[in-house]
């Protein structure tokens, strides 16, 4: 009897003695798009605080293109990870990075941008966290209608630079929910200017933005909207290229990294009127730590989860990053 509670005791002791060897042995990849780019940066960083308080190892990986993400896949698979997250550089890649993720016997997350299959559906069996981004586009138009309406503008008479990359859903939802709050407040769909870029970066956004300002020299007030910071920043500087005082701007990004802050505090106010801050916390750390779960104790994590966002601007940037825990 005795000796029977002995060994389930030393038996317990050993599968403790188990469990904390697994989290060393937990290895699990992040790929990004865009490396470069401070929301991704900070997604990581806080991938990294995950790593380190479970004790796995996460190994950082930019991908810009289909080539480095089969490689990236191939090399986590060589390595010995089990699993990984990704913000792919195109969704459509989505069921070869799925056939790859099984060939390597990787657990597979997706993060911001959801994976699409041959016919451009969201492949649903994949976990998937992004933001309400229909939601958040619509907090954008709405914050440009008010600020329009508190410049005392009349809104026949004002521009849309509309910075659109509609390979990518969440882009088009992003703007199309900005566009839809503000024609709804009466902005005039025939100056709504698609200006479609090549990348989802400020230099792209800028020269597409360029084109259109050109193209429409009599526009006296411009409003700026875009899948990310990025890509609205690209437009205000595109109309500061021409020369159009920043009083006659309003853009607003979705974002809230240093891109978007950097800008708050430059001593002038630019045409980069707010952003809605998003949360690469819930990004990089939440998806981290599901795939340790789904790795480490079997848990799969949600198939879908959608983040909220909150407005700031130049005006309350500071209080709202307090708020949200971010200062
Ligand atoms: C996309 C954009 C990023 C960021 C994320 C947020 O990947 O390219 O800039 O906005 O979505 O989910």
């Amino acid at each position: 009897m005795r000796i029977w509670k002995h060994a389930a005791l030393a038996g317990a002791a050993l599968m403790i003695a188990i469990g904390s060897a697994a989290a060393q042995d937990v290895k699990i990849g992040f790929i990004v798009k865009q490396p470069e780019e401070p929301w991704f940066q900070d997604e990581w960083k806080f991938a990294q605080q995950a790593a380190k308080e479970k004790g796995f190892t996460l190994v950082e990986i930019g991908a810009q293109d289909g080539e480095k993400v089969q490689s990236a896949i191939d090399n986590l698979g060589a390595q010995g990870a089990q699993g990984f997250i990704i913000c792919t550089p195109d969704v459509k890649l989505g069921p070869g990075i799925a056939a790859k993720a099984a060939a390597n016997d990787l657990k597979l997350m997706t993060v911001d941008d959801r994976l699409v299959d041959n016919e451009g559906k969201p492949i649903e069996s994949v976990p998937h966290m992004g933001i309400s981004a229909t939601k958040i586009g619509e907090t954008v138009g709405q914050a440009i209608a008010d600020e329009i309406k508190s410049r005392g503008w009349d809104m026949s008479q004002v521009g849309m630079i509309k910075v659109s990359y509609d390979q990518l859903p969440t882009a088009v939802d992003r703007v199309e929910g900005a566009t839809s709050v503000l024609q709804k407040a009466g902005f005039p769909a025939d100056h709504i200017f698609n200006a479609p870029q090549a990348k989802t970066d400020t230099e792209a956004a800028l020269n597409a933005a360029t084109t259109v300002i050109n193209a429409h020299p009599d526009i006296k007030h411009w409003v700026a909207v875009g899948l990310n910071d990025e890509a609205v920043l690209g437009a205000v500087r595109a109309t500061e290229s021409v020369g159009i005082p920043p009083e006659n701007v309003i853009g607003v990004g979705i974002g809230g990294a240093d891109s978007a802050i950097n800008e708050f505090k430059k001593p002038n106010p630019t045409g980069f009127f707010g952003t809605v801050i998003i949360s690469p916390k819930r990004h990089g750390y939440e998806t981290a730590l599901d795939m340790y779960d789904w790795i480490a104790n079997g848990k799969e994590p949600d198939k879908l989860t959608l983040t909220s966002g909150q407005l700031a601007t130049r005006a309350d940037y500071q209080k709202v990053r307090q708020d949200l825990g971010l200062q």
